[in-house]
């Protein structure tokens, strides 16, 4: 049975392995998972948790497993796993597709301000002079944000991290997407939020708050994607399956 890596931890991962499973008997999937969250949402087949040891850890990983292709699904932050991903693929001769969520596109009413980390995000909140921010980043991206004592944040995450925010003034709410724009009209407005930083993530599951801050007339500091590998990309898990057919035929 030819054996499929899908780099997950995103919707589109799980996606795939899902249509796999359904339409693929005949392919053994293994789901490779972070361990960042401690309740994943479980995809079907084979799966495996925490990280593999650099790339060099991943190429003996893919060697041993005799593993036919990878499609890194990791979110489009995750750019340290796509370096890996890709290096390591090379490195082997296996063919490897980056499948990543579609960019947000800005539209008419958008009032986006682009940086290009958080250090540079914490930056601009203080020049547009915000005092109740919405930030929806993980922890390491947190402490770009330590300094602004005078500003209110709500975090929003999936499960509370192992260590204190390391803000002065915080409410952190714990929630697992996706959210709609509804729900994050009234958690904007009900808060009195004046600002959002969000990462450009791009695809649906996170788009109501994009949405949301558009309808209330709120800035957004909109955090750049890194830059990927180069190397073949699809936007959708129905096109990943294609790629996988193409390559091994049922
Ligand atoms: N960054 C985000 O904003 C974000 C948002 C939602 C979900 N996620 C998911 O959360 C996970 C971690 O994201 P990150 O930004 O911390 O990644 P990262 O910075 O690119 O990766 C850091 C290290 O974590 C391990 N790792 C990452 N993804 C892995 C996977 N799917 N399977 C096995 N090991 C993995 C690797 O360790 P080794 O070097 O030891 O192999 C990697 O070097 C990813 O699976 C990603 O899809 C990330």
């Amino acid at each position: 049975m030819p054996h499929v890596l899908i780099l997950g931890g995103t919707g589109e991962a799980l996606a795939l392995a899902r249509a796999l499973a359904l339409h693929r008997p005949d392919l053994a999937v293994t789901t490779s998972l972070a361990g960042a969250t401690s309740t994943p949402v479980q995809p079907p087949g084979a799966v495996r948790i925490g990280g593999f040891g650099g790339s060099e850890g991943l190429g003996d990983w893919l060697h041993q497993a005799e593993v036919a292709a990878v499609v890194d699904a990791t979110h489009p932050f995750a750019a340290t796993m796509a370096g890996h991903a890709a290096a390591a693929c090379t490195a082997c001769g296996i063919p490897r597709l980056k499948l990543v969520r579609p960019m947000w596109q800005r539209r008419d009413g958008d009032r986006w301000i682009a940086v290009a980390d958080a250090a540079a995000a914490a930056q601009a909140l203080v020049t547009l002079g915000a005092s109740r921010v919405f930030l929806t980043l993980g922890t390491r991206e947190l402490r770009a944000f330590a300094g602004l004592d005078s500003m209110v944040f709500t975090v929003r995450m999936i499960e509370a991290p192992a260590e204190p925010l390391p803000l002065a003034r915080a409410d952190l709410i714990l929630a697992r997407g996706p959210f709609g724009e509804r729900e994050e009209y009234a958690l904007i407005a009900g808060r009195k939020i004046d600002a959002v930083v969000a990462k450009a993530s791009g695809g649906d599951a996170t788009r109501g708050k994009i949405d949301a801050a558009r309808a209330l007339g709120l800035p957004v500091v909109m955090i750049a994607r890194p830059q990927m590998p180069p190397g073949p990309t699809v936007d959708e898990p129905a096109a990943a399956f294609a790629w996988l057919s193409q390559r091994l035929p049922g």
